[in-house]
């Protein structure tokens, strides 16, 4: 795949700034220059970006003493440590995953300079989130092989996986163009398919299950990384949200009611899938869940997903894990984050989902 120059078309410098923003689009404006930030449009592609930066942190200043403690313990039963073993298993390549749809997939596609410049920035998040997988393992002396290779080896990973990776060689097909109206709904399905799907509920049960043992003071190290995590996934639905509504604001022709309902049926597809992988990961229950209560969790976050988009709720489930928005609302607490992390956190707002 190379870097096209030749569809970057100069700009008429007789025209105005307002004029030049105006004619930028998300996708099939190669009529605008994609190498000039300024002047913006997107106002909101920068405002996930600022957000994105004002929360940088790495994983290796999360101390992980009192986490190798607890492993090397008997602090944990059988059933807990599957449940640690399966999420990070699943998130170490899912990272990857979301990493390479981003490059290799909608990068070349995206036509606007501050939409680029977030997806830069979310690029370099995705590779933190991989380091933080390999700091772990690292970290609590885990087999490499075993976390790394799960998403091969458990069919409830796998099917999640490859669910997404399917939606990538679609994009990634050498005639996949958005210049039809069947490119255009793909990129759209790939969009929902990661921003929506993967990272807006895939990641959720995950996210659930390891903040749990952060509240029992247990793997808080890794609880603590997983909130860093969650708190810059928030800001990547946000984003995905934002252009996949802009997207269908300028091309309304694409969401079509037969689009719609494929695009319900995959969110019920995913909602099957991720109910399947909490059963995998819960066989027998933990202190505080068991994968029943997982059917109503994934159903209530996939209601809120979909409304975001434009789409009815399905399902109408309740809420089984209330203290999940205290942990989102501790967050923003000036004081919660006790490591050296805080000094990167600006004055920013963040905007939790
Ligand atoms: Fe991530
Ligand atoms: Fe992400």
């Amino acid at each position: 795949m190379s870097l096209s120059f030749e569809d970057t078309a100069t700009t008429d410098s007789n025209t105005t700034s307002a004029q030049q923003a105006q004619k930028k689009r998300l996708i099939n404006g190669w009529h605008v220059d994609v190498n000039q930030l300024m002047p913006l449009k997107y106002r909101w592609a920068w405002e996930h970006y600022l957000n994105g930066c004002a929360n940088h942190w790495m994983p290796t200043e999360v101390p992980m003493t009192k986490d190798i403690e607890t492993w090397r313990s008997n602090k944990l039963t059988a059933d807990e440590r599957l449940v640690i073993m399966r999420n990070l298993g699943f998130f170490a390549t899912a990272e990857s995953l979301v990493g390479n749809n981003l490059v290799l997939a909608i990068f070349k596609h995206i036509t606007n300079a501050e939409c680029r410049q977030y997806l830069l920035r979310q690029a370099f998040e995705e590779a933190i989130h991989t380091h933080t997988f390999l700091y772990i393992v690292e970290s609590l002396g885990l087999n490499e092989r075993e976390v790394f290779n799960m998403y091969h080896e458990i069919p409830s990973i796998q099917k999640k996986d490859d669910f997404e990776m399917q939606l990538t060689s679609a994009v990634l097909d050498p005639d996949f163009s958005t210049e039809s109206f069947e490119g255009m709904q793909q990129f759209l399905k790939n969009l929902i398919g990661y921003y929506i799907i993967m990272e807006g509920i895939f990641f959720y049960s995950g996210f659930v299950m390891m903040l749990s043992f952060h509240r029992r003071n247990l793997m808080t190290g890794v609880g603590e990384q997983f909130q860093y995590i969650l708190r810059d996934e928030t800001i990547h639905l946000n984003f995905g949200i934002d252009l996949i509504n802009g997207i269908k604001a300028e091309n309304p022709q694409l969401w079509t009611p037969e689009f719609q309902a494929h695009i319900i049926d995959l969110i019920k597809q995913a909602v099957e899938l991720e109910i399947a992988y909490a059963h995998d990961c819960l066989p027998n229950g933990i202190l505080g869940l068991n994968a029943e209560a997982f059917r109503n969790y994934v159903q209530h976050i996939a209601d809120r997903r979909l409304e975001r988009i434009g789409i009815a709720p399905l399902y109408h489930s309740s809420h089984p894990f209330p203290w999940m928005s205290e942990t989102m609302d501790l967050s923003k607490e000036k004081n919660f984050f006790e490591t050296r992390v805080t000094e990167y956190q600006a004055a920013s707002n963040l905007n939790w989902d």
